[in-house]
């Protein structure tokens, strides 16, 4: 009984944590995180561009949102998550990890910038920090990421 018990609660377990590979799991947490970051900045886009009435509080809190979520996407790109779901990011990323991170260093600084000039409510200033902000995303694209 206590065996089979076990092995019922070790199914179950399974099931429910890891009906997905390992790398699944990383490649869909990373590409959501890349949708969160898109969404904010979308957002600020809107404001900046005027498509949307700029509202400082609202701008502040996605400048906020994006700098946080700099720092989170990483997590799922670790070993062996270079394939196992449809993926966009390019074998180079595991060839040279230590550029890949400095871009990742590089969207911390600029987006940590991004929300304090944010805070003052300057359009002039936040114009040319979002644009070095959208550089920074620019530029890991064009680098690491299939079109
Ligand atoms: C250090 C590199 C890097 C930086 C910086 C970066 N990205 Fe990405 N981004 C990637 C990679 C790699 C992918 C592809 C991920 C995949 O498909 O597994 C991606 C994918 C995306 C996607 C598509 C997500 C999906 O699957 O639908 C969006 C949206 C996105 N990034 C937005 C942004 C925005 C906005 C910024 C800047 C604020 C940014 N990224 C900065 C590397 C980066």
């Amino acid at each position: 009984m206590a065996v089979a018990g076990a092995a019922i609660a070790a199914s179950v377990a399974v099931s429910t944590v890891s009906a997905q590979s390992p790398a699944e799991r990383s490649i869909q947490y990373r590409q959501g995180v890349m949708k969160a970051q898109g969404w904010h900045t979308g957002n600020m886009a809107a404001q900046v561009k005027g498509d949307k009435p700029y509202n400082k509080d609202d701008f502040l809190r996605s400048a906020t949102f994006l700098s946080q979520l700099s720092h989170m996407a990483w997590d799922g790109f670790g070993p062996g998550t270079e394939a196992g779901a449809p993926t966009k990011a390019k074998p180079e990323i595991w060839k040279e990890m230590d550029k890949f991170k400095a871009v990742q260093t590089r969207l911390q600084t600029e987006t940590a910038k991004l929300a304090q000039v944010a805070a003052t409510g300057d359009m002039g200033q936040i114009k040319g920090q979002f644009g070095e902000t959208g550089k920074v995303c620019a530029n890991c694209h064009d680098t690491y990421r299939t079109k």
